[in-house]
């Protein structure tokens, strides 16, 4: 196959970047789509060049790293696949393939294609675990676990936290990671005490690091390469509800305690 890349350059944050053309030739149809990145950066080297930096840790869809935009897609065209599962039979021969980062005001550029997704982890940091002291391992049959609830908590456990939700959306909102980190954890028996504060301390955070607001868009969900349903979204903003309603009456309950 030959094919021609364009693909965004910056040197810093502090610097413009720009599309760069780079024409190549001879890629094998198996190879895969970051293969292919490989062969370029070999390429770019020996002529003396600086390669494309971009992500990359399992390159099996586990880990959530290869953070790329192909033709104006989080993760490229394909439905329910990561940029490491792609394959260069994915596109036709001769194909212009145009290479981005993640765009949100709340990744900013590091690198070429490398963004600063760390704003990610400060949500999770600010509630996305269970500290409540849960016990011994219990025996699996003294906690029956509905197995649709069960299905849920783990549908919203495949997320892998790549930010592809983020650069979906319009609005550069992180909803759909939130709530799949949200939902995980509350919906099972360990995680459920904490469930009303974790999701307040959770959605405060995402809002503190210049996450957009959710409006309906749903292309969070169309390019999230676990395809998480934004049913997940109105689960965390019933909980969200739940909870700021509930705060008065704490606060209440508290005062007529002491
Ligand atoms: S919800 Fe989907 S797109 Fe968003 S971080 Fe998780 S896996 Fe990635
Ligand atoms: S490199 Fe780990 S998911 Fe793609």
């Amino acid at each position: 196959m030959n094919i021609t890349l364009r693909i965004w350059r910056q040197k810093n944050a502090d610097e413009e970047g720009q599309l760069v053309r780079y024409p190549i030739d001879d890629i094998e149809p198996d190879m895969s789509f970051l293969e292919m990145l490989d062969v370029l950066n070999e390429r770019l080297t020996s002529e003396g060049e600086d390669p494309v930096a971009f992500d990359s840790d399992c390159r099996e869809g586990v880990c959530g790293m290869c953070s790329l935009v192909i033709v104006g897609q989080a993760h490229g065209p394909m439905q329910g696949t990561t940029t490491c599962q792609l394959y260069m039979r994915h596109f036709p021969d001769g194909s212009e393939i145009t290479i981005e980062p993640w765009r949100s005001a709340a990744f900013p550029v590091v690198r070429d294609l490398i963004v600063d997704r760390s704003a990610l982890d400060r949500v999770m940091q600010a509630g996305g675990y269970v500290s409540v002291h849960s016990g011994p391992k219990p025996e699996p049959n003294s906690m029956p676990i509905a197995p649709e609830v069960a299905e849920l908590a783990l549908d919203a456990a495949t997320c892998i936290g790549c930010g592809a939700c983020v650069a979906a959306c319009p609005n550069g909102a992180a909803m759909l990671y939130t709530a799949a980190k949200t939902s995980h954890l509350g919906l099972l028996p360990q995680g459920a005490p904490e469930r009303y504060t974790r999701v307040t301390d959770m959605v405060e955070q995402m809002d503190k690091e210049g996450f957009g607001a959710c409006r309906n868009y749903a292309e969070c969900e169309a390019q999230c390469p676990k395809e998480i349903s934004i049913q997940f979204i109105s689960q965390m903003n019933r909980d969200y509800l739940n909870a700021t309603l509930a705060k008065p009456v704490d606060r209440r309950s508290k005062m007529s305690a002491q």
